[in-house]
């Protein structure tokens, strides 16, 4: 008898029928990945199950009982517990509130036990071997470890299954093997969860079986071990697949970019001579300063030190200097743009700015439409109508939308932080071919990412960080995922220093 069993689920928006007859069984005990492109209806079979939503037809049993539109709290008081792929931690209230958000500890006159919980969020911190203050104020949290916390609060809840809808995207690699170790050890106590990750090795890594979906229907489910990472794809897109390289040496231009004794927060003193037409990855884990450089090349975060020229003139100051020298941003996830204000008003800024620069946008409506189409189709975005919210969509698709915003532009030198995040695998193909075809008709491209078989896809060459410092960069030949590895988590001193 397994924890889980989803059968028979239809659900249809405003008449489009997202998910067809679906059962999903999960066994107890065991580690389930729930896969599928961008918008196959993975996040709608999850709210379903967790009673955020109501299927239209289909029927839950879960932990040996029988649900009919069950409500959030029903399948929670039943051992529940869900990580939504949208981060909703209280940025307001210290670690310790959220970790006991909506099941405060209370004395009988409903004052709160705050020093318990404060001593309790320890304890649970320990046991899971997290660094993090009780006491600290999410507000000042960086957004992987806003991530950990709320997993963190979904095993206090002693659940018997979790859902992790894409729990990983905000992570570095070593915080994912920090969060695979703890969930390999929840398995090992019988507790169940369902994981959805784009990310094919975590699949392969961590999962002890897996279900496909496409436009909404199951089409395959097993164990990974009787599974390939080509098998799997295949069922998730379909026929269409095809696995190509598209990288291919380019000549370059002038240099467009020129950093030198190059600081800010989080790095320091960079040297860097980036050529008109070149694709140049950024990377390095949690807390290298690989997305704070970038930001600080755009002038969203204040340099220390050194200097930053564009085009061989040197720019000092805001995003707006940086904008009229014709470079663009696209920010780090969704995750972090939806849960601080002050991001998403300032990435809605730029853009309204941008907009002010280039009134054309304004201008003709047909080609505006007609080049939105023609992007919605190119990324393959799942949309009913551009006057939809963005918020309907699902979240590769909203993705692939703030991707599309910046190809609408036309600046010069392009800087894309985890650009392909949350994005299936066929769309982030076409991606890499658009950043290839952009560098192409001379555009200069730096992209800060953790995937190294993305960076040797299509970078010319790659710069990794560490603690703040530049420690190796490579040529596109000579980028591999050993070497690339070995310099971003310092090894390569780790084994000198032996
Ligand atoms: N509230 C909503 N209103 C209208 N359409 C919706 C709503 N929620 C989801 N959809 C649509 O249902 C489809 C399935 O979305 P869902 O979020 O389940 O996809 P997903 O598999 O989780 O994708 P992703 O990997 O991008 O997160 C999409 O086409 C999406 O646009
Ligand atoms: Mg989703």
């Amino acid at each position: 008898m397994g924890i889980l069993k989803m059968e028979g689920v239809s659900k249809s928006f405003d008449g489009n029928q997202v998910l067809k007859n679906v059962d999903f069984f999960v066994e107890t005990g065991e580690i389930h990945a729930l896969l599928g492109e961008n918008g196959a209806g993975k996040s709608t079979l999850l709210n379903i199950l967790a009673g955020v939503l109501q299927p239209d037809a289909g029927s839950i049993t879960f932990a040996g009982k029988s649900y009919h539109n069950p409500s959030i709290k029903q399948m929670e008081r039943a051992g529940l517990a869900f990580v939504h792929q949208e981060l909703n931690v209280v940025n307001d209230l210290s670690v310790a509130e959220n970790i006991f958000f909506n099941r405060e500890l209370t004395y009988p006159l409903g004052l709160l036990r705050k020093k318990e919980m404060l001593q309790l969020t320890g304890e649970l911190f320990a046991t899971l071997g997290v660094e993090m203050d009780p006491a600290q104020k999410v507000a000042e949290l960086k957004t992987s470890q806003k991530q950990l916390l709320e997993i963190c609060r979904a095993l206090h809840t002693d659940a018997k299954l979790m859902i992790l809808d894409e729990p990983t995207t905000a992570l570095g690699n070593d915080e994912v093997e920090h969060l695979f170790s703890i969930l390999r050890k929840l398995k090992a106590d019988g507790k169940s969860f369902i994981f959805v990750s784009h990310k094919m090795p975590e699949v392969f890594q961590l999962a002890d079986r897996y279900t496909v979906l496409r436009n909404g229907e199951k089409i395959s489910t097993g164990r990974v071990a009787d599974a390939t990472p080509l098998t799997i794809t295949t069922d998730m897109v379909g026929e269409k697949y095809a696995a190509k390289d598209v990288y291919l040496p380019r000549v370059f231009g002038e240099p467009v970019l020129e950093l030198e004794g190059f600081s800010g927060q989080g790095f320091r003193d960079v040297n860097l001579i980036i050529r008109k037409g070149e694709v140049v990855a950024l990377t390095g884990l949690a807390g290298s300063g690989a997305s704070e450089l970038m930001q600080t090349m755009f002038g969203a975060l204040p340099s220390s030190g050194g200097s930053i020229r564009v085009s061989g003139e040197e720019v000092r100051g805001g995003i707006g200097k940086f904008m009229r020298r014709q470079v663009g941003m696209l920010p780090t996830n969704r995750k972090e743009n939806s849960v601080i204000p002050d991001q998403s008003v300032l990435e809605n800024e730029y853009l309204a700015e941008h907009n002010l620069s280039k009134a054309k946008l304004f201008i003709n409506r047909g080609w505006e439409t007609n080049r939105y189409q023609a992007l919605k189709e190119l990324l393959g975005i799942k949309a009913q109508n551009p006057g939809d919210a963005v918020t309907s969509l699902s979240g590769g698709n909203q993705q692939k939308v703030f991707f599309a915003r910046w190809l609408n532009t036309d600046v010069d030198i392009l800087l894309l932080d985890n650009p392909t995040q949350g994005v299936d695998v066929g769309a982030k193909e076409e991606i890499y071919g658009l950043i290839l075809a952009l560098a192409g008709q001379g555009k200069t491209i730096i992209i800060n990412t953790l995937e190294i078989p993305e960076i040797k896809k299509v970078s010319d060459r790659c710069v990794v960080l560490y603690a703040g410092d530049v420690v190796a960069a490579f040529d596109h030949d000579d980028i591999n995922e050993r070497d690339v590895m070995l310099y971003s988590t310092n090894a390569v001193n780790a084994e000198k220093g032996k």
